[in-house]
């Protein structure tokens, strides 16, 4: 039997992962008025018994209107509360050393659509609404022009944030996750090419980072026991956007507020972006960033196989990798992982006999 360092123990802040397999934040629109339903029972039951570490659950709404769509997960009211709690109950049953984070979210922009395999934008009338951001500026295609935020629309929205904070610590969650990346609303705060306020939250990269660094300490007063971190797009891959120096600022302002690791993964803010797309296509980011940073680094990004996955960590790109797209495939990817690099791993004991073919 090998060692690989894929199966080694990760303290993320107060939290122990017992190896370096993790699972992304993927939107299953499968939810009723936010609440988690019988799909995300099973789906995060499921994930929970895969063989990874951690399971971050999908992108959460902090407010009705920053749900990307009707579908979207949200805890922007106490009565959604238990049902998450629910969920995370059934992970833990499934797998006592799971560790649950939540990834919180606000689409700004992205809103208001119909589940993703429809796609449509819905009116108010349709069941959505007016979608707003920094600027009056559209995501390009078929999204629509937001309103601007005023500064009120800002302290509602930082207000939202902790209160889903709070709500998520309460649910039971080991972790929560500010989604800063794919151009949801803080990322749009942040890129100048979403953001041309002349107010103090445009203009300047300080000015930029100004609501989401709010947003990040008022999590942090909210939810002060959970490890609290953050995914970012670390470029825009477009020209004059935000980029990787911009990202390594921004990361090392969320540290004294408490962020404890960072999820390295880039675009999603406009149609017009060029990115090209490859095995481990964002692990050249994670890597800039961890050794900038000195945070506890998640890379992501179309990492598919075991020994793919190895060298993301011996290679020192990253201390954890997030297996997306493979998970849905193959939901006991870490035991195959396990089985495929010879690492005696402790299966789940139902399972055992059918590990020894
Ligand atoms: C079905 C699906 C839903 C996703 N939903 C989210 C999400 O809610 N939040 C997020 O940050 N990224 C989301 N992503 C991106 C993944 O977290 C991940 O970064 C991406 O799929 C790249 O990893 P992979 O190549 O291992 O799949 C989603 C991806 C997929 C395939």
């Amino acid at each position: 039997m090998r060692q690989s360092p894929l199966f080694t123990p990760l303290d993320v802040g107060s939290m122990t992962l017992s190896n370096r397999i993790t699972v992304p934040p993927m939107c299953q629109y499968q939810a009723k008025d936010g609440k988690p339903s019988t799909w995300h029972l099973v789906h995060y039951g499921k994930l929970a018994g895969s063989g990874a570490s951690l399971v971050c659950i999908e992108s959460v709404g902090v407010a009705k209107e920053g749900r990307i769509t009707i579908g979207c997960l949200g805890l922007w009211d106490d009565e959604q509360v238990e049902p998450f709690a629910e969920v995370i109950r059934t992970m833990r049953a499934i797998n006592p050393d799971i560790k649950v984070m939540v990834q919180l979210n606000h689409s700004g922009r992205k809103g208001s659509h119909d589940v993703q395999w429809v796609g449509k934008l819905l009116s108010p009338q349709e069941g959505g609404w007016v979608v707003k951001s920094a600027s009056p500026i559209s995501a390009g295609g078929a999204y629509p022009v937001p309103e601007m935020m005023s500064k009120a629309d800002i302290d509602t929205v930082v207000e939202a944030y902790a209160k889903a904070a709070a709500r998520a610590q309460a649910a039971g969650v080991d972790s929560i996750q500010l989604h800063a990346a794919h151009g949801y609303l803080v990322h749009q705060f942040l890129s100048p090419i979403s953001n041309q306020r002349d107010d103090e939250y445009g203009g300047s990269l300080e000015n930029r980072m100004r609501m989401p660094l709010r947003v990040f300490e008022a999590m942090k007063k909210a939810a002060p026991d959970v490890v609290l971190g953050v995914r970012v797009s670390a470029t825009d891959w477009i020209e004059g956007g935000w980029n990787e120096a911009d990202t390594i600022a921004f990361v090392n302002a969320l540290k004294p507020l408490g962020c404890e690791f960072v999820d390295v993964s880039t675009g999603g803010l406009a149609e017009h972006q060029a990115v090209p797309v490859a095995y481990g296509y964002q692990l050249k980011f994670a890597r800039q960033i961890k050794d900038a940073c000195g945070l506890t680094t998640f890379g992501v990004g179309l990492i598919k196989d075991a020994r793919q996955a190895e060298s993301a960590i011996v290679e020192g790109s990253c201390d954890a990798v997030g297996i997306g797209r493979q998970m849905l495939l193959d939901p006991h990817w870490g035991w195959r992982a396990a089985l495929e690099l010879g690492v005696d791993v402790e299966f789940p004991p139902s399972y055992k006999r059918g590990m020894h073919l």
